[in-house]
């Protein structure tokens, strides 16, 4: 691995205290990037950063937030540039999942997950965005990264809403890259299918509680059986190559792309 790929991009990743999020700003710290673990589990972000500060090379700061107010986005924005001295890098990783048949949605369901989804997502991009246009435009592009998911395209029955707020990263995705393109900023995101972590330990649960899934672990193989091409589940180490590329120099020369990364799960 080069211990330099990411040096000089401070990056802040949203949701960062477990799961994805987590594995990705230990790795982008290993390649040199210094990281805001921003997260609503303060502890759980804590420990990511302190990982990360034990290893040494790229440094961490965790900040405690909701992402789904504006005030904590602004704040965690700030605290990367006090620690850091500028963001170059905005990840928007943090999200949710509570599965619902079409006819059983309701507006609870519907709020919590557009909110943390979707909204989060835009609320982050403004934020972050206005930060770099102060900075002023480099001769390479500030990055966001925006996390997706096969939801981002595919109509499943059973998380109804999740597809709808995820198709709306997709859309931020797009107009972001439209919209952010004369400030030097691009837009891209990657679009996981099963992962596993915390997030799809408790689907796995919930599928069983709405009466889709009859025991726990059978979603992972109705679905690795009937949509995937790659014959396994995945797994943060899987994602971190992909996420790291869009961080990275290497992707300067793309914005507007939602790169999945699903065993194949899209093209069926
Ligand atoms: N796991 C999968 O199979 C999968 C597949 C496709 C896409 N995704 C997406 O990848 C991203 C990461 O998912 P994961 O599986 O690692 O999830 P996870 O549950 O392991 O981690 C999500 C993190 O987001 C944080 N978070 C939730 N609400 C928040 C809020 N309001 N403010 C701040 N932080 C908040 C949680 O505390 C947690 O640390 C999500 O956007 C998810 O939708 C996951």
């Amino acid at each position: 691995m080069d211990q330099s790929r990411l040096k000089g991009k401070n990056i802040l990743i949203t949701g960062a205290a477990k799961g994805m999020g987590a594995a990705n700003a230990i790795h982008f710290a290993e390649q040199g990037a210094n990281v805001c673990i921003g997260d609503i589990d303060e502890a759980g972000a804590q420990e990511t950063a302190e990982a990360i500060n034990a290893r040494g090379n790229g440094r961490a700061i965790a900040v405690r937030m909701d992402v789904t107010k504006r005030a904590d986005n602004a704040a965690a924005v700030a605290a990367t540039v006090e620690a850091f001295g500028e963001i170059n890098v905005g990840l928007f990783n943090a999200g949710l999942n509570k599965p619902r048949f079409f006819m059983d949605i309701d507006e609870d369901n519907w709020d919590m997950i557009m909110t943390v989804n979707t909204k989060a997502m835009w609320l982050g991009m403004q934020e972050t965005a206005r930060q770099m246009i102060k900075q002023g435009k480099r001769d390479y592009p500030y990055k966001i990264v925006n996390v997706g998911s096969i939801a981002s395209r595919k109509p499943l029955v059973d998380v109804t809403v999740y597809c709808t707020s995820k198709y709306g990263c997709l859309a931020l995705t797009h107009c972001g890259a439209v919209a952010l393109a004369e400030h030097g900023i691009t837009v891209n995101g990657y679009a996981p299918g099963v992962v596993v972590t915390p997030l799809w330990e408790q689907l796995d649960k919930d599928l069983i509680d709405i009466g889709f899934k009859e025991r726990e672990g059978q979603a992972y193989e109705d679905i690795v059986r009937d949509a995937l091409q790659i014959k396994r589940v995945s797994y943060p180490d899987d994602v971190k190559g992909t996420a790291a590329f869009l961080v990275s120099s290497d992707s300067d020369y793309m914005t507007g792309q939602m790169i999945h990364i699903d065993g194949g799960w899209c093209i069926q």
